[in-house]
This record gives C-alpha cells, sequence and structure tokens, in this order.
C-alpha cells in the first residue's frame, strides 16, 4: 500500500479561476480542529522530522511547492506538494521531512487536533522502535 495518499480536492474552476474544495469528514478523513501554514521558509531549511503517535494531517501547498518525504518504518516513499490541487494525507505514525520549499511556498496543514508535544515523535531511533514493533 502507497505512503502516498493524496485526497480528491473538489476543483470547481470557471473563467475567473479555481476553487478548491475541502471538508470535514467528507474528502478530509477527519474533523478539523486546528490549521496552521508554513510561510517565508528560509532557503536550504528542512522541516518535519518527527511522527505522530494520533495526529492526523492533510497537507496541501496552496502556492509554490516542496517536496515531502513519507517513512512508516517500512519504507520510504516521496511526493513534490506542487499543486493546490494534490493534498496529502499524513496519517498517524508517518515520519514526514518536507524539504526543497520554493521561495513562494505556502504549506497549508489541516490537523485532526490541537497541537500537543506529547504527540510528537521526535527521535527517530524511538520512531523506528515503535513502528517495527510488530
Ligand atoms: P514543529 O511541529 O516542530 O514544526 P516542524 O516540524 O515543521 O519544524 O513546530 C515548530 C514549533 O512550533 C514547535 O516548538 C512547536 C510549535 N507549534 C505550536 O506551538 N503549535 C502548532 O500548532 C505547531 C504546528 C507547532
Amino acid at each position: 500500500m502507497s505512503l502516498i495518499n493524496l485526497v480528491d480536492v473538489q476543483v470547481l474552476g470557471d473563467e475567473r479561476g479555481h476553487l478548491n474544495v475541502l471538508e470535514a469528514n467528507r474528502n478530509i478523513p477527519f474533523a478539523i480542529q486546528r490549521v496552521y501554514y508554513l510561510t517565508a521558509t528560509q532557503p536550504g531549511v528542512s522541516r518535519g522530522f518527527h511522527a505522530h503517535k494520533e495526529l492526523e494531517q492533510m497537507a496541501v501547498c496552496v502556492a509554490g511547492q516542496c517536496r515531502m518525504i513519507m517513512n512508516d518504518g517500512h519504507s520510504v516513499e516521496e511526493v513534490m506538494l506542487d499543486s493546490p490541487a494534490k493534498v496529502l494525507h499524513v496519517g498517524k505514525m508517518i515520519w514526514h521531512e518536507m524539504h526543497d520549499f520554493s521561495d513562494d511556498c505556502v504549506l497549508l496543514v489541516l490537523a485532526s487536533d490541537y497541537y500537543d508535544e506529547q504527540d510528537y515523535i521526535r527521535n527517530y531511533e524511538d520512531f523506528l522502535a515503535l513502528a517495527t514493533r510488530n
């Protein structure tokens, strides 16, 4: 099973442009409790390098692009988020890294819960031990 699960964004378009729709519990598989977005990411900076025990997220570059690496402890896959219509599901227990942010990148993230540092696994060895224990 692929680690790259892109949701089906509803893209409504007419001569004025595009209107992209995401709806909780419809094309987003959870109720959205938090929204955050990364902007002005400095050249050469990579982010992420963690997994979540329970949190589920959707990530989309609403402008610009970045490269997302997804790792479930067994396999590693990557995807370029380079379109507002490419919305990636980042499930629980996925070690994820974002690289190669374009200068204009706005990475929007929809999250299933409020911020909770206790839900983070920030140490890669800890992640691997948990992800491969079964
Ligand atoms: P973090 O999730 O580690 O970002 P990244 O993995 O992209 O580098 O968050 C960076 C800091 O911001 C960290 O100290 C936690 C804090 N933070 C919040 O307080 N609330 C939030 O909703 C998020 C996402 C982060």
